[in-house]
């Protein structure tokens, strides 16, 4: 009824979008051209972004009263029309100039940012380089690989069972003392040998088998020149039908003639070890005089590889495999000892202190 009775004019329309953009430029204002930096003109422009939600916006004032439109009387509707578009334009532009400004400067400042002087000095980068005991590592484990041998890699921490029941060493056998090996306080035993793994691969493998083992190792030993109480040793065991010392002895034979050249030669000595029966003590001539005596084999010719022997019967039984078929040979070689003879270091411990002066020189 007051539609036709008394119907709105244009100037109804402008009333009201007068007072709701009464602070529009105030607002607008408020927002420099200029930022000063990236995360500041990103702000700026969210700013902005929200104030032409607020009044150009489906809920804006300026919508609501272009719905109003409909409502004026016909013969001034588009007078009031284009009042309201004069209007929309004006506030658009508005924000589109200060947008446009507001984004320039954000470019200008990122290609400022990421601009690059090319007359500074570049910085070198430092290649890292491997451990040398991991290089002696690696040429270990590649010669055992070419002879069909696989890499086991297995725990540090063992059960008594695996570190010394398993290995035939009796109780009361003093390297079972507290003394002699590291023990957690649940009674676990830190490895004292990698001869641990012989038994581990044969219950997962079985038998036949023929499997490389380094790894660390630990001793309650005072660190000395030639003792630290954690070091590195390769456990080597081949278990088939019909195994003897012979391949033991060709076996361990070919492993130093690759490593060291093949001149050189290799010395058994008879031994004990509680695992291998028999057991022997393994040398190779030396790699600098050949023999005759120098000062890098303390002038004995011979330098010490490691500990072998013929498995004993009773690990295999431990861990699972029929001695009545099978029979194999083990060897047990340090690492980080052959890593000293070779790189002629008179202090084992400089391979465990990490000092970068030390290690730089194995590039
Ligand atoms: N486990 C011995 C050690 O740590 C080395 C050793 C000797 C390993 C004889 C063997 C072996 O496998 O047969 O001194």
């Amino acid at each position: 009824m007051s539609e036709d009775t008394n119907p709105l004019k244009p100037e109804d329309l402008i009333g009201p979008m007068n007072t709701a953009y009464a602070n529009f430029d105030r607002e607008i204002e408020r927002l420099p051209d200029i930022s000063k930096s990236l995360e500041e003109g990103e702000t700026h422009l969210l700013e902005l972004r929200n104030l032409r939600i607020k009044y150009l916006g489906k809920k804006s004032e300026l919508a609501i009263q272009k719905k109003l439109i409909r409502s004026i009387d016909r013969n001034r509707r588009g007078e009031a029309g284009s009042n309201i578009q004069t209007f929309e334009q004006t506030i658009s532009q508005r924000i589109d100039d200060k947008e446009r400004r507001l984004k320039n400067s954000i470019e200008t400042t990122r290609l400022e940012r990421e601009s690059i002087d090319v007359t500074i000095p570049g910085r070198r980068p430092r290649p890292g380089h491997l451990h040398p005991i991991t290089l002696m590592r690696q040429r270990i484990e590649d010669i055992f690989v070419s002879l069909g041998y696989a890499v086991e890699d297995d725990r540090e921490i063992e059960t008594d069972f695996y570190n010394f029941d398993a290995l035939n060493i009796p109780e009361g056998h003093p390297a079972r003392d507290p003394q002699d090996t590291f023990y957690t306080t649940e009674g676990f035993a830190l490895r004292s040998q990698t001869s641990t793994v012989q038994i581990h691969a044969m219950q997962r493998r079985g038998a036949p088998v023929r499997m490389i083992a380094p790894g660390r190792v630990f001793r309650r030993d005072t660190p000395d020149p030639t003792h630290n109480p954690m070091f590195f040793q390769v456990e080597g065991l081949c278990v088939d039908r019909g195994i003897t010392m012979g391949h033991l002895k060709g076996t361990l034979q070919e492993f130093v003639h690759r490593l060291f050249g093949p001149e050189t030669r290799t010395r058994f000595r008879p031994s004990y070890f509680p695992f291998t029966e028999p057991s022997a003590e393994v040398d190779y001539s030396c790699f600098n005089c050949g023999g005759p005596g120098c000062r890098i084999c303390k002038w004995s010719g011979w330098i010490e590889l490691g500990g072998s022997g013929m498995v004993h019967p009773n690990v295999l039984r431990a861990a699972g495999v029929d001695p009545e078929v099978f029979t194999g040979f083990a060897f047990g070689l340090g690492i980080d000892r052959t890593c000293a003879r070779i790189y002629e270091l008179d202090d084992i411990r400089l391979l465990f202190e990490n000092d970068v002066r030390f290690l730089e020189q194995f590039r």
